[in-house]
């Protein structure tokens, strides 16, 4: 399959086959990219949760609009965002640029203090929209992996975040969830993949100047 292809081959899931399990390899390959995803500033204010306990799973629906494909996807993934992006932050991001490419403070240092004089005068509120757009940043990025690996993917904002919080004791670790990503294989009987993609037209969509 060439890229639009496999893009084309992408849907949604509805359904999803509870019987059948990504491989750890695929994990492992969504993790790598995940972590790749670009960031504003290169901060990653994110962390992925992988949850395979079906038990768990089973719970979470219950906060997901009763949305199947959580109790039934191989794996789910929650999107967090670090619920404090402050001082010790980005000196720790500066930290990890020193070391990985021995950059002198001389360099860091003038855009490490704009950075963190733009934080703080940032309202909290601000810094978690931000946040967010990184997480969606990170999202499409796996939505595409996903395509190109043949892994099923249904992306989702139909969840109770707070839940999510609650059940996977995410508060403890100053994280909040935004977004949802259950992965594995459709079922044969999901009527979605054999829908026709719904679009607006290219002519409509593009603007060529
Ligand atoms: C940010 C976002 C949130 C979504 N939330 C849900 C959801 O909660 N449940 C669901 O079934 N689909 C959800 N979708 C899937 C969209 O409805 C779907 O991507 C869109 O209709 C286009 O269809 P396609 O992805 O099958 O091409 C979401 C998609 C995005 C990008």
């Amino acid at each position: 399959m060439n890229i639009i292809e496999s893009l084309r081959w992408r849907y949604a899931t509805k359904k999803f086959d509870s019987t059948k399990n990504l491989p750890q390899e695929k994990i492992d390959v969504l993790v790598e990219a995940f972590n790749l995803t670009a960031t504003s500033y290169g901060l990653q204010p994110l962390k992925l949760v992988i949850i395979k306990d079906k038990k768990i799973q089973k719970e979470l629906t219950q906060h997901s609009w009763n949305q199947q494909q959580v109790a039934d996807a191989s794996h789910v993934l929650v999107f967090c965002i670090e619920n404090v992006i402050g001082q010790e932050y980005i000196n720790n991001y500066f930290d990890t640029v020193k070391t990985i490419r021995n950059t002198p403070d001389k360099v860091l240092n003038p855009f490490k203090e704009q950075l963190v004089k733009s934080f703080a005068d940032k309202p909290q509120e601000e810094i978690l929209n931000w946040a967010t757009k990184q997480a969606y940043l990170a999202m499409g990025n796996l939505l595409t992996v996903c395509a190109l690996e043949q892994i099923d993917a249904c992306p989702m904002e139909g969840f109770i975040p707070e839940k999510y919080d609650e059940i996977l004791n995410l508060a403890d670790l100053k994280l909040s969830s935004v977004l949802v990503l259950p992965v594995g294989y459709r079922a044969e009987d999901d009527m979605f993949s054999e829908f026709k993609k719904v679009r607006r037209s290219i002519n409509d969509t593009v603007i060529n100047i």
